[in-house]
């Protein structure tokens, strides 16, 4: 039998299809994240410009800044261990920044995989925050 190449162009088309419905939702869900715990101090469009950074005694660093600053490679990683605070972000320990680690871990105290839901939580976040930059 001839394969049916209308099938698999219709199959490969479906698959498409629900991938980006997929990646998608995980932005919806990275922005609702960000909106929720970031936006205050880093504002909106990241820019640190939230509505709480006059109050701080720390300048809220802009982060649609974060490729350009490091050599137009957006650094994940930095962001997710920044989001989690496991890293100190300033060397002399004088954090602003809440611990969003311990928050996410206490969130999810509840669920299966505690460690592994935080985690992902700091991931759709620095990834939404990826798209911010300019
Ligand atoms: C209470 C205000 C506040 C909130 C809320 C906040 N941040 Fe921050 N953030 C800061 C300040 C201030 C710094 C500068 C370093 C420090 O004080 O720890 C910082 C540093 C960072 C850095 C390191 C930037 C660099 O140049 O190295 C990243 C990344 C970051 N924040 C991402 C986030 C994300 C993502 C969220 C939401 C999950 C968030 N922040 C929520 C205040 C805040």
């Amino acid at each position: 039998m001839k394969p049916n190449i209308w099938a698999c162009l219709l199959t490969l088309l479906l698959l498409w299809f629900f991938s980006t419905l997929a990646w998608g939702a995980e932005v919806d869900q990275g922005q609702k994240l960000y909106l929720q715990y970031c936006s205050s101090c880093h504002g909106i469009d990241g820019r640190g410009n939230g509505t709480v950074a006059p109050y701080l005694k720390l300048k809220v660093p802009d982060l649609s800044l974060l490729k350009k600053n490091h050599k137009g490679i957006y650094p994940l990683s930095d962001v997710m261990t920044a989001i989690d605070g496991s890293r100190a972000v300033r060397a002399h320990g004088d954090r602003q920044m809440p611990v969003w680690g311990e928050q996410f871990r206490k969130e999810a105290e509840k669920e299966k995989y505690t460690e592994l839901t935080s985690l992902l939580k700091a991931k759709v976040i620095a990834e939404y925050v990826a798209t911010l930059q300019r």
